[in-house]
């Protein structure tokens, strides 16, 4: 038995050492990634980004796009998953052309460094831009070390750098980027009008609704009265004229007694 047991010492530690080695092949492998870029789709699905990297993964055309421009320079926005997943139901609405365009517009095919998106503001082209529209662009705006990245319709802000070498950079940011092209601009000066119509509008209706007032109750209550007016007064009439008529009557049957009486 004594002679088993370095045996068995020395099985335990085997297997114990085997099972950091496991890990090191990972190790290696993120060590293989400063002198190529890493996966994109594992690099975003591991932080957060998981659903836009399904995304990605999902349409071999955006995929296979943004693999071929890391060589010449990627910088890549990967919308967070708490803010990508309410916007599925909208994008799974998309056509393809505008999935596409959508996945597309979530790239700059230069290589920006945090540092360097801090140190500039302005429009920039996307992996969705048509070089002669220069359509699919977005501003790039600095406050402070805030980065924000605003369309006419929305405002995303980076939060956090999943990967930044040269000539690759992966941002996760807080919004799903909205291009002008693919959705419309909700007009909030439509719903201001209302209110400020309102005003005038209910004054115009407070002053039609007078006018119907004083002018429909009008009649009902003039012409009533007048005509009960009249209606007793034809009445009153009508009872002197029966007055009349009777006496009258009264006084052509007394002529008419005393004629006989006479005759
Ligand atoms: C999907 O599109 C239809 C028609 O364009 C629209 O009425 C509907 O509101 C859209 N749904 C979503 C979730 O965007
Ligand atoms: C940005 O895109 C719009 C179309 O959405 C285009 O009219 C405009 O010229 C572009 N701006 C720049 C600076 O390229």
């Amino acid at each position: 038995m004594p002679p088993f047991l370095p045996l068995f010492f020395l099985f335990l530690l085997t297997s114990t050492t085997s099972k950091p080695t496991s890990p090191s092949p990972s190790s290696s492998s993120s060590s293989s990634s400063p002198s190529s870029p890493p996966s994109l789709t594992s690099l975003m699905s591991t932080n957060h980004c998981k659903l836009f990297s399904s995304l990605l993964s999902s349409s071999s055309s955006a995929l296979s796009t943004f693999q071929s421009n890391i060589p010449s320079g990627l910088t890549v926005f990967c919308p967070s998953d708490s803010s990508l997943s309410p916007f599925l139901p909208t994008f799974k609405n998309l056509s393809s052309d505008s999935q596409l365009s959508l996945l597309l517009f979530h790239a700059i095919p230069i290589y920006n460094s945090l540092q360097s998106l801090r140190s500039s503001n302005g429009v920039v082209n996307t992996l969705a831009t048509d070089g002669s529209n220069n359509n699919f662009n977005f501003t790039v705006q600095n406050n402070g070390d805030a980065v924000t990245l605003k369309t006419p319709l929305n405002t995303a802000l980076i939060l956090t750098t999943l990967f930044d070498k040269d000539p690759l950079s992966v941002f996760k940011i807080d919004n799903v980027l909205k291009p002008r092209e693919l959705f419309k601009l909700v007009e909030p000066p439509a719903p201001a009008p209302a209110p400020v119509a309102e005003p005038p509008a209910s004054d115009k209706n407070k002053k039609k609704n007078k006018h119907k007032h004083n002018s429909p109750p009008a009649p009902p209550e003039s012409a009533p009265q007048p005509s009960s007016e009249n209606v007793k007064s034809a009445d009153d009439d009508n009872v002197g004229f029966r007055c009349a008529c009777v006496a009258w009557r009264q006084l052509v049957l007394a002529l008419v007694i005393v004629l006989v009486v006479v005759s």
